[in-house]
């Protein structure tokens, strides 16, 4: 007879090539440690306000399921963006969260998520002390933006910085290869709202054969078209090819996103987050329509967070072990907090799965410190790249069927 009841994880927010390898570390964890069930909230808190769960024994049947999931981008349950509301504005959502968990005998409730996913860790573990609910509620860190406080670096970081450095190189030889008399600028958009982790991440692209990106722009300094403007007809004046990195949130000097100059940003989601997106075919078109030449935006999109194949192994490891610690963490007694990991060492890299107070983590948006960025806020540092190095390295080999990567998928 088992000896706990059950557990339910979640995965929520925007997804990563390595949250299902989270949503693994969590499911082994579980399943050592004797809990009776492993269910899966499907879409997230969301879905389990509409009693959307999963046994997950009924998905994963071996070790190979393990390491197919692993390898499986994108959130396997399906994800969510949505906000809690506050305990006194309905307490009728709380009662009824409670009232399914208590049916399905949950003892703990593991979230894998971002700084907005962490408010629904905080909310629910909140809610259970002062109405001395048993369920215990923890967080296990998820975001290719890397803006969560309190830990090293976020699960999902590491691979998408992967993909963008390696993009960047073959977008740089690609733009190299057609340039011969006429010039060319090149704008690349990347992901990362309000935090320039990512975008920073394509000054990887500069190694021994590869100059890198001529210059980056970060949301964390604010942009001036003009500068701009200057600076890329100077650099034209000495290269036919000239590459742009630009965060999707750059901002102006008066707080308009670019990409709003054409447009976009229309669409809001519940936490108020302006859906970014237009800010390189914008200054694309700028470019072209000022200095006479061609220019390309490249968007990597949702690319950059579901290049599964292009995973750093460091980051799937990670992933695992987090979800791991917080299986173990809840198992251990602990609630309203999130797993975070800890540097434990540069050279040779080594890292360790800490814990922390989820309520000095929600909400919160970690970004670039000023000094990881050049004077002119037009290019990251050496330190910089030192601590994103470690995060991109090795990699983990999808398994091939016919030439393509294989999946693992939710059976309904
Ligand atoms: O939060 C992760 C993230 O990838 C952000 O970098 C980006 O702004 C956002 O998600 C895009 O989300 P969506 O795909 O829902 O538009």
């Amino acid at each position: 007879m088992a000896k706990k009841g059950n557990i339910i994880v979640g995965q929520s927010g925007g997804p990563t090539s390595v949250i299902n390898s989270s949503l693994a570390g969590v499911y082994k964890t579980a399943k050592e440690r004797g809990f009776h069930k492993v269910y899966g909230m499907l879409h997230g808190i969301q879905g389990f306000l509409d009693e959307q769960y999963v046994d997950l024994s009924t998905q994963i049947h071996s070790d190979m399921d393990i390491e197919l999931l692993k390898r499986t981008p994108s959130a396997f349950l399906g994800s969510c963006r949505y906000k809690l509301p506050d305990i006194h504005e309905n307490p009728e959502i709380y009662e009824k969260i409670f009232s399914i968990l208590d049916k399905l005998n949950i003892e703990v409730f593991i979230y894998i998520g971002g700084n907005d996913s962490m408010d629904t860790i905080k909310k629910l573990s909140d809610y259970a002390i002062v109405k001395g609910h048993r369920q215990k509620f923890l967080g296990v860190p998820k975001t290719i933006d890397n803006d969560l406080a309190l830990t090293d670096h976020t699960p999902g970081f590491g691979s998408a910085a992967k993909y963008i450095g390696a993009s960047t190189k073959e977008i740089i030889r690609d733009a190299l290869g057609l340039t011969y008399d006429k010039a060319m600028v090149t704008v690349i958009e990347v992901m990362g709202r309000n935090a320039g982790w990512l975008t920073g991440a394509t000054a990887l692209a500069k190694t021994e054969e590869c100059e890198g990106p001529d210059l980056i722009y970060l949301p964390e300094v604010s942009f001036d078209i003009e500068k701009f403007l200057k600076k890329v007809s100077e650099l034209l004046k000495k290269k036919v090819s000239v590459v742009v990195a630009v965060s999707e949130g750059i901002k102006l000097e008066d707080g308009r996103y670019v990409c709003e100059l054409s447009g976009g940003a229309n669409y809001v989601d519940a936490f108020g987050h302006k859906q970014l997106q237009g800010t390189a075919s914008y200054l694309a078109g700028f470019l072209k329509h000022e200095l006479g030449c061609k220019t390309r935006s490249v968007e990597f999109s949702t690319l950059q967070r579901s290049a599964s194949h292009m995973a750093s192994r460091v980051d799937i490891n990670e992933a695992f072990m987090v979800g791991g610690a917080a299986g173990k963490a809840a198992d251990e007694g602990d609630t309203g907090k999130m797993v975070v990991i800890d540097r434990v060492s540069d050279d040779p890299y080594m890292s360790a799965a800490g814990i922390y107070d989820v309520h000095k983590i929600a909400n919160n948006e970690k970004t670039v410190p000023r000094n990881w960025l050049n004077k002119e806020g037009n290019y990251v540092t050496d330190d910089f790249i030192n601590y994103i190095e470690p995060l991109i390295q090795g990699d983990y080999q999808p398994f091939m069927v016919n030439g393509l990567p294989q999946h693992l998928v939710l059976k309904k």
